[in-house]
């Protein structure tokens, strides 16, 4: 067998620091190495799997168009695109009127970014301390976190943050320049933090009353990962711009800022070749039909209740709290995470960090209850 990992090692840029283990095979909630160890997926690509690996639905939905036509730029119309745009449409709240397709998280923050500017004629952002938004340059820029951004300052200008859930001061940031509000509904990177309903309302209030565009990013949060299929809906809240990715296509890199009317933007200002070709539309067409004939929201809300019952809470001394919604989970130590995600390895279940002292589960929503069981069996007695 080749060593994968030394191929790796040598031949990636190396920005991304690694777990000892080689990926080769999913279904559902399950991976397997390529010596053939299992493993329970609370990674699921970072909260991308929700449908889970390899679902035959997507599976099949890919192969029939990949036979059919693979690429088609949005110059031309397309069939699949089409009915793809419809389904986005339907299930988006009302206001939502229009997506642009992206190819990942990251470029319809970018999207979202310039649409703001140009539909409000102004030039500024507010966005949220811990927040985290990607790593484009646009994106990066309101992304809080200093390792990421000093070393390539400078940024784009006009970004300032504010602590989240803190309508105070973000009302205090606003200036006759803020042209959009970026928010997570619940901080994935920044360590599972839920906004209340009372910041959220209020924020809305805000950008109503500047003339400035509500921003939600939904890229973690959405497609059923809270227990609704965006996050938004646990709150009643419209967003001016909603931006969505990971979950969206069963894994096939997919993004989307879907738009109100406010956002007014002419033909050429925007683009990109690969957003919504055919192969990627097939991919979220019926990754979300998956999702409705399954009420995956409703499982991922229960299941994420169910392995939250199963905590031993007042037993678990190393865990100063427990934030979640549905089946985004984030459990707060006393201490680094980085050792328990190793023994968790260890243990046959892999999970992923939220900051240094958050432990971040993020399943397949088709998560059995057995390997729910499971998670909670191991995290009672290392977390003791
Ligand atoms: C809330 C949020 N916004 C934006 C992004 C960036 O998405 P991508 O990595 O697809 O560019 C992420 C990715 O983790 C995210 O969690």
């Amino acid at each position: 067998m080749r060593n994968y990992i030394e191929l790796i090692d040598n031949y990636e840029v190396a920005v991304y620091p690694k777990r000892d283990l080689v990926i080769v095979k999913g279904k559902d909630a399950t991976v397997w190495d390529e010596k053939g160890n299992e493993y329970i997926d609370c990674a699921a690509g970072i909260g991308v799997a929700t449908i889970g690996h390899s679902n035959p639905t997507v599976v099949k939905a890919i192969t029939k168009q990949a036979e059919t036509l693979i690429t088609n730029a949005c110059v031309f119309y397309n069939d699949t695109r089409a009915l793809f745009l419809e389904k986005l449409n339907q299930i988006t709240p009302p206001n939502l009127k229009r997506s642009f397709l992206t190819n990942s998280g990251t470029e319809a923050m970018e999207a979202s970014i310039k649409f703001a500017r140009v539909s409000t004629e102004k030039t500024d952002f507010i966005t949220t301390m811990r927040g985290f938004h990607g790593r484009t340059m646009g994106a990066l820029s309101g992304t809080h976190k200093e390792d990421y951004r000093t070393p390539f300052e400078p940024l784009v200008p006009g970004f300032s943050f504010v602590p989240f859930n803190n309508l105070e001061k973000m009302e205090a940031a606003i200036t006759k320049k803020t042209a959009g509000i970026i928010l997570e509904v619940i901080q994935g990177e920044g360590g599972i933090n839920i906004a209340t309903q009372e910041y959220l309302d209020g924020v809305r209030a805000l950008c109503d009353k500047h003339n400035v565009l509500m921003i939600i990013d939904e890229i973690q949060t959405g497609f059923c990962r809270t227990g609704r299929m965006f996050a938004i809906e646990h709150f009643g809240i419209e967003p001016d711009i909603m931006t969505v990715a990971k979950g969206i296509a069963g894994g096939f890199p997919v993004g989307a800022a879907i738009c109100s009317d406010k956002v007014k933007i002419g033909f050429g200002q925007h683009g990109t070749t690969y957003g919504g070709n055919p192969l990627a539309s097939a991919a979220g067409l019926a990754t979300i039909d998956f999702m409705l004939d399954n009420n995956l929201a409703k499982q991922a809300k229960e299941k994420g209740d169910y392995l939250v019952s199963k905590l031993n809470i007042d037993e678990l001394s190393k865990v100063r709290a427990i934030r979640y919604k549905g089946l985004m989970i984030g459990i707060e130590l006393k201490e680094k995470v980085q050792p328990y995600l190793v023994q968790l390895m260890k243990e046959g279940i892999i999970a992923m960090p939220a900051g240094k002292i958050v432990l971040r589960f993020l399943p397949p929503a088709v998560i059995t209850y057995d390997q729910l069981d499971r998670v909670a069996v191991v995290l009672n007695r290392i977390l003791k």
